[in-house]
């Protein structure tokens, strides 16, 4: 499988919001695959579609190995798609925390985004679902649903010299 390329800024697909999904077919399912295997290739936690060229409501995201955020061990998030998604808001306490973006390759900065939230959306066999979701797995999802509406985490930085090119 030849996996294609990630966009970045200031390519204008990132900008779009994109097209919902209709139709659930072999095809979708593959576009799937060779999304989540881009994003392992990149080693990135999340993908967008639009982050590779595709104008469709679609994003990966997962986690291959256990983890630590601000000392909190997680386990690993087995990848997974979720097609046409809607964010709800359950927990309004906002958590900043820094963010970056396989499509802005090496800028990092603070991005505060409330800690619950319920994911609506479609697998990719078109059942619908919904999960609630916590702390930095619900920040990845909000993350990624941004993209799905033309939305960069570098919209919500408020100061530029917060903005850094190494993680903490
Ligand atoms: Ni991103």
């Amino acid at each position: 499988m030849k996996l294609p390329q990630i966009i970045t800024i200031p390519h204008p697909l990132l900008r779009q919001t994109l097209k919902p999904v209709t139709t659930f077919d072999a095809k979708l399912a593959e576009l799937a695959e060779s999304m989540i295997a881009v994003m392992h290739r990149a080693e990135g936690v999340g993908l967008a579609a639009n982050q590779i060229g595709i104008d469709a409501q679609i994003f990966v995201y997962g986690i291959e190995e256990a983890f630590e955020v601000k000392g909190q061990k997680f386990a690993p998030i087995p990848a997974r798609a979720i097609v046409n998604p809607k964010v709800l808001v359950i927990d309004e306490t906002i958590e900043v925390m820094d963010e970056g973006c396989l499509s802005i390759p090496n800028v990092w900065g603070p991005v505060g985004r409330p800690l619950g939230i319920e994911l609506q959306g479609q697998d990719i066999h078109g059942q619908p679902f919904s999960s609630k979701l916590f702390g930095y797995e619900a920040r990845v999802v909000q993350h990624e649903v941004d993209h799905l509406n033309g939305k960069l985490f570098l919209d919500y930085i408020t100061d530029p010299t917060k903005l850094h090119n190494g993680k903490e």
